[in-house]
């Protein structure tokens, strides 16, 4: 049975939902039946997860009619081809309008999921279990859905928003510890944003956080995920639609994207691209006079206590192909590049009015020609 339960709610009127965070949720239906209302349900997975986390799941679904469909690992899949045989699925097994969809996956899994809830007879429930620590922290609250295009990342899509997210800690202990560093950067980064004290603690704990990983005592990884979780429905609570406060969430993200696009995706996970654009974010927080030197070095510590990098390391990447690449990401406004900078460690902004030059001379020191 689960212990340490932890429940928050992400406040969205008539659309609020519950995020369960604890252990062994997995072995205790209530969780789940209170959030289902029709009899049809349909589990999404891959084909990695399904050997350690599916049986778990329809164990604890007896009282449902339930149908699965396993999609091969990867986000190459993220696309529209697949959303596509999920709807054949559905249509095949005369799924209604009562039915309810289970995301069983990281991030991959809970974006394509939800986009088929948000689009199938206009609109079915889902429920999130997300099992890779970025999807716990980030994607699966806050209702955003989606799938690739061939053009670019994440550009088809819909808000969505689930009925509930159930966070259990044990699917951690299969995660290889690449992809618990790749969630910890977006751990680290709502620490960044505005929660010094979350920081504090994150320096003081990070040995003991990502023993968590592997070791019985989860407290302090279930803390670090509750504040993540907590900080996040907060913004969306204010923001669902990403108008304003929610872009601050795209910390290191502009910079990052534009790493991913230049390398090609893959090369380094999202979460260890998202780290080094925080670094560059920071550096140009120095160059604008609003971050000292030490508080750039704090954050370059952080990131590499949790194992993540902080340059470009070995990979060649001109200065004028990333400047072009992060120009291409869908958060530009009349050619402006937005970026979310640092007026003080701690208290993030959305600026577009930094000096172009302070930009340059960032890119120039982490690319190597
Ligand atoms: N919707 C949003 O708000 C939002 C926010 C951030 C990222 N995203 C999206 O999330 C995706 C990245 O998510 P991700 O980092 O979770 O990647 P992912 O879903 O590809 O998972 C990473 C790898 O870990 C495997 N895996 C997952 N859980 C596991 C477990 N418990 N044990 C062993 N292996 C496991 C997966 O099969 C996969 O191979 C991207 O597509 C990104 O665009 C969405």
């Amino acid at each position: 049975m689960s212990t340490k339960l932890k429940i928050l709610n992400v406040e969205l009127g008539d659309k609020s939902y519950p995020v369960y965070i604890g252990r062994d949720l997995l072995l205790d239906k209530t969780y789940f039946e209170k959030h289902i209302s029709g009899q049809q349900v349909m589990v999404v997975t891959n084909s990695t997860i399904e050997p350690l986390y599916l049986e778990k799941v329809k164990n604890l679904l007896g009282n449902f009619e339930v149908q699965v469909k396993i999609l091969p690992d990867g986000e190459q899949y993220k696309t529209l081809e697949t959303v596509n045989s999920i709807f054949d699925a559905l249509l095949e097994e005369k799924f209604d309008r009562s039915a309810t969809l289970i995301a069983l996956g990281g991030g991959v899994i809970g974006d394509i999921t939800g986009f088929v809830a948000a689009s199938y007879l206009r609109g079915v429930d889902f429920i999130q279990i997300p099992t890779t620590l970025l999807s716990q922290v980030d994607s699966s609250v806050g209702g955003k859905t989606g799938v690739n295009h061939t053009l670019g990342k994440n550009m088809i899509g819909a808000f969505h928003q689930p009925r509930a997210v159930i966070i259990d800690l044990e699917t951690l202990n299969t995660l290889p510890t690449g992809e618990f560093s790749a969630g910890m950067a977006e751990v680290i980064k709502y620490a960044l944003l505005g929660n010094i004290d979350f920081l504090s603690d994150l320096e003081k704990n990070i040995d003991s956080i990502k023993r968590g990983l592997h070791q019985e005592d989860k407290e302090l990884l279930i803390d670090a995920i509750y504040r993540s979780c907590a900080d996040k429905a907060e913004i969306v609570s204010e923001d669902e639609r990403e108008s304003g406060v929610r872009r601050l969430l795209n910390l290191g993200h502009t910079f990052g994207h534009g790493i991913e696009n230049v390398l090609g995706y893959g090369t380094y996970l999202h979460g260890e691209a998202v780290a080094i654009g925080m670094c560059m974010a920071a550096r140009l927080s120095q160059l604008e006079g609003n971050l000292s030197a030490e508080d750039v070095d704090r954050i370059k510590s952080i990131l590499s206590l949790a194992g993540l990098p902080c340059s470009i390391g070995k990979y060649n990447i001109v200065a004028t192909q990333l400047y072009k690449a992060m120009s291409l990401d869908k958060k530009v406004i009349d050619g402006n590049i937005r970026l979310v900078l640092f007026l003080s460690l701690g208290n993030a902004y959305i600026s577009q009015d930094y000096s172009e030059e302070n930009l340059k001379q960032v890119l120039s020191e982490f690319c190597h020609s």
